[in-house]
């Protein structure tokens, strides 16, 4: 089996869009990316023989923002979450990007969990940021230098 990195640019669409569908559909403002919008981010998606998951961020000069960083269910907790998100980091830096920001909701202490072991600080406070089907939840703004 081997592991393999791919530009966001060159993935599949419809890869990126089915796995955001199974983990973000109970967002009310869920909605499908396309290629004008994929062709203007910066990001990475990995595989083995199957599609694991992604990352990718807005770049402006030296800052990202972390729009959507998905594992697959079955593929979470085997390390791929942290094999995906160290090489993104490691383009961004090589590219001339020092601060990464991202928006985590409160209630994904998964999440959240994950990215203090990145060195993120909890910069603030976004209330209602997700509109879910139970209700609107509040989001944590995170920053970290690279
Ligand atoms: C967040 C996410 C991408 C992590 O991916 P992953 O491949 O499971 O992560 P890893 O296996 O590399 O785990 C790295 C660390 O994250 C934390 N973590 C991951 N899963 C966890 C869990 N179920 N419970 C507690 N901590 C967890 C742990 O600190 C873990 O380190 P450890 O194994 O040494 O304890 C994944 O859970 C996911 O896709 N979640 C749904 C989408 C999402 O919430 N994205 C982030 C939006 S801001």
């Amino acid at each position: 089996m081997i592991l393999s990195f791919c530009d966001i640019r060159k993935t599949p669409i419809n890869n990126i869009n089915i796995l955001e569908k199974e983990t973000f559909n109970n967002l009310t403002n869920f909605r499908k990316v396309n290629k004008d919008f994929i062709s203007k981010v910066e990001g990475l998606s990995i595989k083995l023989e199957e599609y694991i998951g992604h990352i990718y961020a807005h770049r402006a000069a030296d800052q990202a923002d972390i729009i959507s960083f998905v594992i697959k269910e079955k593929f979470r907790k085997q390390n791929f979450g942290t094999l995906l998100f160290k090489a993104f980091i490691s383009n961004l830096r090589n590219n001339g990007v020092k601060n990464v920001f991202l928006e985590v909701s409160k209630k994904n202490i998964i999440a959240q969990k994950f990215y203090y072991r990145f060195g993120f600080e909890n910069v603030g406070y976004r209330k209602d940021y997700y509109k879910e089907k139970s209700g609107r939840i509040d989001a944590y703004l995170f920053k970290t230098k690279i």
